[in-house]
């Protein structure tokens, strides 16, 4: 299954392999490889789109938290949405100062609230005992939400849908009401609510319906509000043609409930501007298979392995005549990208580029078997690659506190 589809026309992507050929010797593989001219592109769409709509726009930190990154997306955006103290520290340090940080997490700790509050400007609390817990201990300051869940499931996949049954994402319009009761929100210090119910997903029409669905069953809660964030979850893609429904959405509750409307996308900024650059190690015939083992894992991919997607790989063609299974060089069996075909045969040290990777896979990546984390790059618009960051063997032991230079060097 992909869950994973491209916004590139077949010809951005023949100029995009002829990109990577010319930088392929300047790139230490296996690397992360980000496209700041895209990245940029996408913040022009996005925030062409959130004008439009009068809306708030946050970029979701989650899905990539680079520093050259932030800092390219923060003048097209109101601030950033975290789940975490961390993020929250590192978005509050990265904005100017007018910038906002949200926070939403089922996972507050009572230690960090007041470093969270230090950081935050809105939180959402995600059921109603964390609200009840921490609404003292925030600052005053601090917009105060509930996280909604809207009880309307767009996706197959229970392990990425915050509608799953029994879903410890948010409370249901019905609880959100009987924890009111007959006050107002703002009798409670309630001042919004956010939901985030999607996931990479191309139709806008979807947030329609969630906001629909809330207002028949909320439209009293909204009415005392003063703001509300959609969460992420869509693409935005450049050729969707149902904004409008999004346009609606957002229309719908400025004009009935004048709300201030958030949006807190992640991927929908970053995932297609980033590659994974890595190179053949080795080939193996197996049968009348041929693998290429790469210098990288799907533990450098986990979103591809944990939702069994198949990443795009630049010069993959259907009906291609060189047929490859395309494998990771850990020790586990299943360290399989998945089959692909070239017009040309490969060979050891030939380049290979997963495209459509920007999101959720550098944040989550792990170093099994020992290897690095792949270094990190920037590519410029003449095609000309930086090194933004390479992971040390230093570092790599530190983090479980080995005195590498003491054990090592001496
Ligand atoms: C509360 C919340 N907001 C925003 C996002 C960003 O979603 P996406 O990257 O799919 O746009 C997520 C992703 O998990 C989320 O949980």
């Amino acid at each position: 299954m992909s869950t994973n589809p491209n916004q590139a026309t077949i010809d951005e992507l023949a100029e995009l392999a002829v990109v990577f050929a010319g930088a392929a010797d300047s790139i230490a593989t296996p690397a992360f490889v980000y496209e700041d001219a895209f990245i940029k592109s996408r913040c022009q769409h996005l925030k062409k789109i959130s004008d439009q709509a009068n809306c708030k726009l946050l970029y979701s930190i989650k899905a990539l938290t680079l520093p050259w990154v932030l800092d390219l997306i923060e003048p097209y955006v109101h601030g950033f949405s975290t789940s975490s103290l961390f993020e929250a520290t590192t978005a509050k340090n990265s904005l100017p100062a007018e910038g906002i940080v949200h926070l939403t997490t089922p996972g507050l700790r009572p230690d960090q609230i007041s470093k969270i509050s230090e950081n935050c400007d809105y939180i959402s609390f995600n059921t109603v005992s964390q609200w009840m817990r921490h609404k003292d201990d925030v600052a005053k300051d601090l917009e105060i939400g509930l996280r909604v869940n809207p009880e309307v499931s767009f996706l197959d996949d229970p392990r990425y849908d915050p509608c799953r049954a029994y879903s410890k994402l948010g409370i249901s319009a019905y609880a959100i009401k009987e924890a009111l009761g007959r006050r107002s929100p703002a009798s409670h210090g309630i001042s919004g609510l956010l939901f985030h119910n999607n996931c990479n997903s191309p139709d806008l029409q979807e947030v329609l319906v969630s906001v629909q669905k809330l207002e028949r069953e909320l439209d009293q809660v909204l009415t005392g509000l003063t703001w509300i964030n959609l969460g992420g979850g869509y693409l935005f893609d450049k050729d969707s043609t149902n904004h409008d429904a999004f346009y609606e959405a957002v229309a719908s509750l400025q004009t009935k409930y004048g709300l201030d409307v958030y949006i807190e996308p992640g991927s929908a900024f970053v995932r297609d501007a980033g590659f994974l650059v890595s190179k053949v190690l080795d080939l193996i015939k197996s049968e009348d298979r041929s693998i290429a083992v790469l210098d990288t894992t799907v533990n450098h991919l986990p979103e591809s392995f944990e939702y069994e997607w198949r990443p795009d790989v630049l010069l993959d063609v259907d009906g291609g005549r060189f047929p490859y299974i395309i494998a990771g060089s850990t020790c586990l069996a299943g360290d399989v990208f998945g089959e692909y075909a070239f017009a040309e045969p490969l060979e050891i040290g030939s380049t290979i580029v997963m495209y459509g990777v920007g999101a959720y896979n550098l944040v989550k990546a792990h170093t099994f078997n020992g290897l690095p984390l792949p270094s990190i790059y920037s590519l410029g618009v003449n095609g000309e690659v930086t090194l933004m960051k390479e992971f040390t063997l230093e570092e790599q032991s530190a983090r479980w506190g080995f005195e590498v230079i003491a054990r090592f060097r001496n």
